[in-house]
């Protein structure tokens, strides 16, 4: 029986891969460490909270006490938790460099005080910078351009130096854009998927040109677990779907298959230092033997598809009333 710490599993990626792994395995313990910030909702794993294999802890990956009480229960720890949204980090980077960068430290530690059999550091191909021809491999320059990016350059070196100095099993991903259900409606998909139903704009930066690599995030979350069985300590892993699309082209998409009209489109001030493209080199994991299973056209089928069908998971969060709503219906995690 092997135990994870999921760091940050209440959120979009980390909900979505403990679901996958319970589903998955029949004899593995999940702990789940949230902070519940705003992207943090425990409606993320409504279905499964009864489940005894499953077990979710309030608090803050920068609680050095409280992480240093968990990590020694686990093998795994899986650092999902961080501050993810570019455009708050423009407007105010703290939470980021506390969370992203110090939090990463305070687990980093921990794992190396307790010896775990494994740290797995969620990273981002946004580490590399934007780049418009080309795509990066593992071993290129970083040049993050956003707070966002940047703090998360700043754990990813620190869990890389982690394991060349202090002999640390880390294992370090890097992948592209994740969409699927769950996803917190400021995102691009989630938040054009339901301002077209609520018949809103749809707010493109600039000329909606910029490109980004779009993987469907159960393909996101089988890749971290072949890379927890199958990666080499110390080794960083690039992940892609191997689907580029500009912004327009997927406002597009969102609007046909919604059947809305395309005067929703509304071409707002671009975001500041916004990256043009990202594009990651796949030849490592491909070359182990790992590929995405999802086509991106059906994936995005269904991830509308759960948009429309679950107005009551979303329309809470986009009017704020969502976090008097937890505080009703979860007491328990006060
Ligand atoms: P998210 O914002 O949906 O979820 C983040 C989760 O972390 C939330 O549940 C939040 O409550 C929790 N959290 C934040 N600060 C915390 C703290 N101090 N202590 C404990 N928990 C805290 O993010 P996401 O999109 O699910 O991304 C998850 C991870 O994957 C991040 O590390 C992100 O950088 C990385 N990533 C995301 C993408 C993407 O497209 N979304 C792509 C590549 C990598
Ligand atoms: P986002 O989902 O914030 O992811 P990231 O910036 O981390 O890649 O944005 C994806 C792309 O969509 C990015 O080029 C910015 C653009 N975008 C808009 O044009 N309008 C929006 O309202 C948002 C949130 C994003």
């Amino acid at each position: 029986m092997s135990t994870y710490l999921v760091t940050g599993g209440a959120g979009f990626i980390g909900s979505n891969y403990i679901r996958y792994m319970l589903k998955k395995y029949d004899d593995i313990r999940i702990i789940n460490l949230d902070k519940l910030t705003y992207a943090g909702n425990p409606d993320n794993l409504k279905e499964i909270e009864d489940d005894p294999r499953y077990s979710f802890v309030k608090g803050d990956i920068c609680d050095e006490e409280l992480v240093n009480s968990l990590v020694p229960e686990a093998d795994y720890i899986i650092n999902f938790a961080a501050e993810s949204h570019v455009d708050r980090s423009i407007g105010q980077p703290d939470d980021f460099i506390r969370t992203d960068v110090f939090g990463t430290f305070v687990l980093l530690e921990a794992a190396r005080r307790h010896g775990s059999k494994l740290f797995v550091q969620i990273s981002t191909d946004e580490v590399y910078g934007s780049t418009e021809d080309g795509s990066f491999k593992e071993d290129d320059p970083l040049m993050p351009s956003s707070p966002y990016s940047a703090s998360k350059a700043g754990a990813d070196r620190l869990a890389y130096s982690y394991f060349v100095t202090y002999d640390v099993p880390v294992i370090i991903t890097r992948c592209s854009n994740n969409f699927g259900p769950r996803q917190f409606p400021e995102k691009l998909i989630p938040l054009f998927v339901t301002n077209a139903l609520e018949d809103k704009p749809l707010p493109i930066y600039g000329d909606g040109m910029n490109v980004r690599d779009w993987i469907y995030v159960d393909d996101h979350c089988d890749a971290i677990d072949f890379l927890t069985q199958k990666g080499t300590h110390g080794e960083v892993y690039n992940i892609g779907g191997g689907n580029e699309r500009t912004n327009l082209f997927i406002t597009e998409l969102i609007l046909s298959t919604l059947g809305k009209p395309r005067s929703l489109m509304t071409h707002v001030e671009d975001r500041l230092g916004h990256d043009r493209r990202y594009s990651v080199d796949c030849s490592k994991i491909n070359a182990m033997g790992w590929q995405p299973k999802h086509a991106f056209e059906a994936a995005m089928e269904e991830t509308i598809n759960w948009y429309v069908q679950n107005r009551w998971w979303w329309e809470k969060l986009k009017s704020g009333e969502y976090l008097e709503y937890y505080r009703q219906n979860y007491k328990n995690l006060e």
